[in-house]
């Protein structure tokens, strides 16, 4: 795979189960990668905030060209995951789902749009879901977020590849993290035996480990990727969502 030497990254979520393995993977390819969370990240520059903050989101990208001197890469890796059906969510969940999965990667990729145009072009890869491709039950604010992550990602990738910017999604199915292991948690579940019986869901045989939604996320940021703009690539295995 092309690398990525001297590319400067800005990766929000840097402390998640995704996030960390997106920032080794980029780094291992060469890039400097400033990461973003809401308390300081292992990445080469660490900018802490809360992305419900439409300043900090709006500041973000600026800050991080600033920290490293240049911004080539965005990832949108952040996001939460509202459980229940539509009578089990509240008005505080609506805005908080829609806070951080979807306003703030419009905030963020407005404000990187025009510096990565100023250097002739760049990479933003957003993350969305299998479910906001394909709806899953019990999950009506999730699916509806990352739906609206995979239309901002395509109607952007139409806007902006003639400035040189190539925008894609990733689109994971279920994933061996933090986000996954405390909804089993929550439900009373023994994560390790739960993702046990989820493996055996899963065509080839196990659910995605971070590096493996990490490594189409790099690529996808590569020079290997140069004819892909507007792509809602899909990482699931091969299990369909139901
Ligand atoms: N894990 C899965 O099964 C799965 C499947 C499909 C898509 N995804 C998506 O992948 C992305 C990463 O998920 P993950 O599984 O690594 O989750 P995670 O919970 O491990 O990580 C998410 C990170 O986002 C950060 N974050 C949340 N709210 C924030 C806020 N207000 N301000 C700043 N940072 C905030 C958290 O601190 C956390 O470090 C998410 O967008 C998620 O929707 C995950």
């Amino acid at each position: 795979m092309s690398g990525l030497e001297g590319k400067k990254a800005l990766v929000t979520g840097a402390n998640g189960g995704i996030g960390q393995a997106i920032v080794r993977a980029l780094q291992a390819k060469g890039a400097i990668v400033a990461g973003s969370d809401i308390s300081d990240c292992q990445a080469d520059i660490s900018i802490s905030g809360n992305l419900t903050e439409a300043e900090f989101c709006d500041r973000l990208p600026e800050l991080a060209r600033e920290k490293m001197d240049g911004l080539d890469i965005l990832v949108n890796n952040a996001g939460i995951i509202t459980r229940g059906t539509i009578d089990q969510t509240s008005d505080d969940d609506f805005r908080r789902t829609m806070a951080i999965n979807v306003e703030a990667p419009f905030r963020i990729c407005r404000a990187a749009i025009p510096i990565l145009a100023e250097v002739g072009g760049g990479a933003i890869v957003n993350t969305s879901s299998c479910w906001g491709v394909h709806p899953g039950p019990n999950h009506p604010l999730y699916v509806m977020s990352k739906a609206a992550v995979a239309s901002l990602t395509q109607c952007l990738s139409m806007d902006h590849a003639h400035q040189g910017i190539r925008v894609n999604a990733v689109c994971p199915n279920e994933v061996n993290t933090p986000m996954i292991r405390t909804g089993f948690e929550t439900r009373g579940l023994d994560p390790d035996k739960a993702i046990e019986e989820l493996n055996a869901s899963v065509p080839l045989g196990r659910i995605a480990e971070p590096e493996d939604i990490a490594d189409v996320v790099v690529f996808l940021t590569s020079d290997d990727a140069r004819y892909m703009c507007g792509a809602l690539v899909e990482v699931s295995g091969g299990k369909p969502v139901g």
